[in-house]
């Protein structure tokens, strides 16, 4: 096994039990690097272990990053146990630092920490069929449910204003009057589709001000490929890539599920007919979801459900659209109107999604009556 002497020397400061015997590059992930550590020791089975660089261009202040992981983790695993689940491969668990903490830096700017490897599990990148994406939704819901008597005002605030719609309208007005890169007179249509929307879209960031929802723990990433799925039976296992963990509302967790998984077609489709909202699979999801919260969640929080879906496809159309004006500055493009294209087709799914709202929310209102029902409420 040859192995780089600067990652030899940040994984011996980790306190991994035994001797390392292999170390391997995992490339599914698109943030951090991550490899996978497997530790023998004497007389006991070998156990694997994945370490991790936190990418520090995206995550300016790494220690907040791993306090509010070590926070969340915890409390899981702690949940877990009291409601007599297993944590064993349910939740992350850090490896410690010799000497304490569990983040190691090496000294070149770069930020590492290392997990326990999540065993017989694979992620996916693509739904085959909508029982998988049941079950994303409640790995996700679980998640939800294991952290609704978290405190939350311990968490750190790592990215402020992530899902600030009313800000992120601010920022989007300034590109339309500075219009750098001269394009605002070629998208006047979709600028207007924006705007229109304004004040409805704005309607969650009210709802948090107003008190009528709480700030919870969310996840902020909470795509097809951030749990882990038992490698036989298709299970979900574990909820993984916890860097984004802040406070916000659950909203924009269910929202940008659906807004990613349940749409037809890419997020940069051309061909916009091909772009609507897959009702099938946002029932699948919401099922496995709302079976997982409907005990824990405000009933204005599980009503809402549909709007959050909503409201995080605006804001990802509103940002790529804010990106175009500015001249391609934030999203990597590939073509030169590739962030209009992203724009545009968001601009599809939400109409969809306007078109299906009736029916959104009658698929929620189903779940909560009878998931709720089940469990007592
Ligand atoms: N604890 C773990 N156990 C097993 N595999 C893991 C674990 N954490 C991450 N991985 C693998 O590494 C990949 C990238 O990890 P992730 O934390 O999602 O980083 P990224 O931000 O790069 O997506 C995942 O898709 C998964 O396959
Ligand atoms: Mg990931």
């Amino acid at each position: 096994m040859t192995i780089d002497v600067k990652l030899k020397a940040v994984i011996d400061r980790f306190d991994f039990p035994g001797h390392m015997i292999e170390c391997a590059e995992i490339k599914t992930g698109h943030i951090n690097r991550t490899y996978r550590l497997r530790f023998a020791q004497d007389g006991g089975p070998a156990r694997d272990y994945v370490l991790q660089r936190i990418n520090n261009y995206v995550f300016k202040k790494p220690a907040e990053v791993m306090e509010n992981v070590r926070l969340v983790t915890e409390h899981i695993s702690r949940a877990m146990a009291a409601r007599g689940i297993d944590p064993e491969n349910r939740v992350l668990r850090l490896v410690p630092v010799k000497g304490g903490g569990a983040m190691v830096e090496d000294g070149e700017g770069g930020f590492w920490r290392a997990y326990d490897f999540i065993k017989h599990a694979h992620t996916i990148d693509r739904i085959k069929h909508p029982g998988q994406f049941r079950q994303i939704g409640a790995a996700f819901g679980q998640f939800q449910s294991m952290l609704s008597d978290f405190p939350i005002h311990r968490l750190h605030d790592t990215i402020p204003h992530f899902h600030d719609t009313r800000k992120r309208l601010g920022d989007f007005e300034r590109s339309v009057q500075l219009d750098v890169a001269g394009r605002a007179c070629t998208v006047r249509e979709e600028i207007e589709f924006i705007r229109r929307r304004g004040p409805a879209m704005c309607r969650i960031v009210e709802m948090i001000e107003a008190g009528e929802i709480p700030l919870r723990v969310t996840h902020n990433d909470t795509k097809i490929n951030n749990v882990m799925l038992d490698a036989d039976t298709g299970e979900a296992l574990c909820v993984i890539d916890l860097d984004t963990v802040m406070p916000g509302s659950v909203l924009y967790d269910f929202g940008d599920a659906i807004r990613y998984g349940a749409s037809t077609a890419a997020e940069d489709e051309t061909d916009l007919s091909r772009v609507a909202l897959d009702i099938d699979l946002f029932a699948a999801f919401s099922d496995g979801f709302i079976a997982a919260t409907a005990a824990r969640l405000t009933g204005t929080e599980l009503y809402s459900l549909p709007l959050g879906a909503l409201v995080m496809t605006y804001e990802n159309g509103l940002r790529f659209l804010a990106d175009y004006l500015d001249g391609d500055i934030y999203y990597r493009i590939e073509r030169p109107a590739h962030n209009l294209d992203r724009a545009r087709c968001q601009g599809r799914l939400l109409a969809d999604m306007e078109q299906k709202r009736a029916e959104m929310d009658g698929i929620v209102r189903e779940q909560v009556r009878r998931w709720g029902k089940n469990i007592g409420l």
